[in-house]
């Protein structure tokens, strides 16, 4: 471990969010605002909205976090950001934020991919046994990534279409129950019954998901059950959703760790949030000795900043810093 004291900075979606992190694990703050109100209306994330709430938000955010972190910024070892996919208009809010108090206060500048920063969410949890393997199942991302060694990712697994984050939103707006969809077709479906039948979606190829099939299905369901005049029983219908949706996840996830054989399996992103998933990867783990698994802690599961100080910290003990030029990427690979 090599000390340090990194202020991070995430916006790359409709969270603005600043951590200041000690030694890489050690969170002195972790200060959140979350625009899910004013998005709610619209039934998704409106990117300018996001972007002008970035900026009327990140200087009081920043404060905030230094302030509870009882930090100055010459304190600091350097200033990390989520460079990241993400929207683009978003995460300039916080890159604008990052380079200017890296050049007032002459600090490095270490640029983050936003999954890594869910990866590395697992570290505030414990330390990663190598090989692991990470399953990142966010609102843009779903993805099995192998980490051969520390500080080393190859994406082996990702979706052909939507993310499976994307797929519980547009499935709750056909639904008409609410946005961000995942927590609430979560907990519908803990009071619902294995009603409707969905067919099982195979993925064209083996390193492929694919939930958009499984979206389409459940439009198709609820149309079907409309024109007969029946009630729909939104409860079941997220259990139905729900479960070919995971069956998925869980399904390749398998495959990989029989495969690949890894120490350490992690959960990571937003989706890291569902309590079935929670459930069903737990028991999956469980069929094989001696795999280790984390889970992070649901505050740590959706977009915040911590999780970017952690991989800031990673990268600057490896020494992977960015120039004042660095720019925010819509679509930016996993290295
Ligand atoms: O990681 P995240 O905060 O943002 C992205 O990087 O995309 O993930 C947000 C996604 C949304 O699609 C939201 O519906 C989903 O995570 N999510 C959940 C749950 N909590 C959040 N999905 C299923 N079950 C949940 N409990
Ligand atoms: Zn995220």
């Amino acid at each position: 471990m090599k000390e340090s004291l990194i202020l991070a900075i995430e916006t790359s979606c409709d969270e603005t969010a600043v951590a200041v992190i000690k030694n890489e694990t050690e969170v002195l703050s972790n200060v959140l605002y979350s625009q899910i109100k004013e998005h709610q209306e619209f039934g998704g994330v409106l990117p300018e909205v996001a972007s002008r709430i970035h900026v009327e938000k990140i200087t009081y955010i920043l404060k905030q976090a230094l302030k509870e972190a009882n930090v100055e910024p010459h304190d600091l070892t350097a200033i990390g950001v989520t460079y990241g996919p993400g929207l683009i208009g978003s995460l300039h809010v916080g890159l604008q934020a990052a380079k200017t108090l890296a050049w007032l206060y002459n600090k490095p500048l270490i640029g983050v991919h936003h999954i890594m920063g869910h990866i590395y969410a697992n570290r505030l949890v414990e330390e990663i046994q190598y090989p692991a393997l990470a399953l990142v199942v966010s609102g843009g991302h779903s993805e099995l990534v192998w980490m051969e060694k520390e500080h080393q990712f190859e994406v082996i697994a990702q979706t052909a279409d939507d993310a499976v984050g994307e797929a519980y939103d547009k499935v709750a707006r056909v639904l008409g129950i609410g946005y961000p969809g995942g927590p609430i077709i979560d907990k519908l479906a803990k009071q619902g019954k294995a009603h409707y039948q969905l067919s099982k979606i195979k993925p064209a190829n083996d390193d492929e998901f694919s939930f958009s099939g499984i979206k389409s299905s459940i439009i198709q369901l609820v149309e079907r059950e409309q024109k007969a005049g029946r009630e729909i029983i939104v409860e079941d219908i997220a259990v139905a959703f729900q479960e070919r949706a995971l069956e998925q996840l869980l399904d390749k996830t398998k495959e990989v760790i029989q495969d690949k054989n890894p120490k350490h399996v992690l959960l990571a992103g937003g989706v890291a949030a569902n309590s079935r998933l929670r459930e069903l990867i737990t028991s999956l783990v469980q069929e094989f000795d001696s795999i280790k698994l984390t889970i992070p802690p649901l505050w740590c599961c959706t977009d915040n900043a911590a999780m970017i100080g952690v991989a800031a910290a990673m990268n600057y003990r490896y020494g992977r810093f960015s120039s004042l030029e660095l720019g925010a990427s819509s679509t930016s690979e996993l290295m």
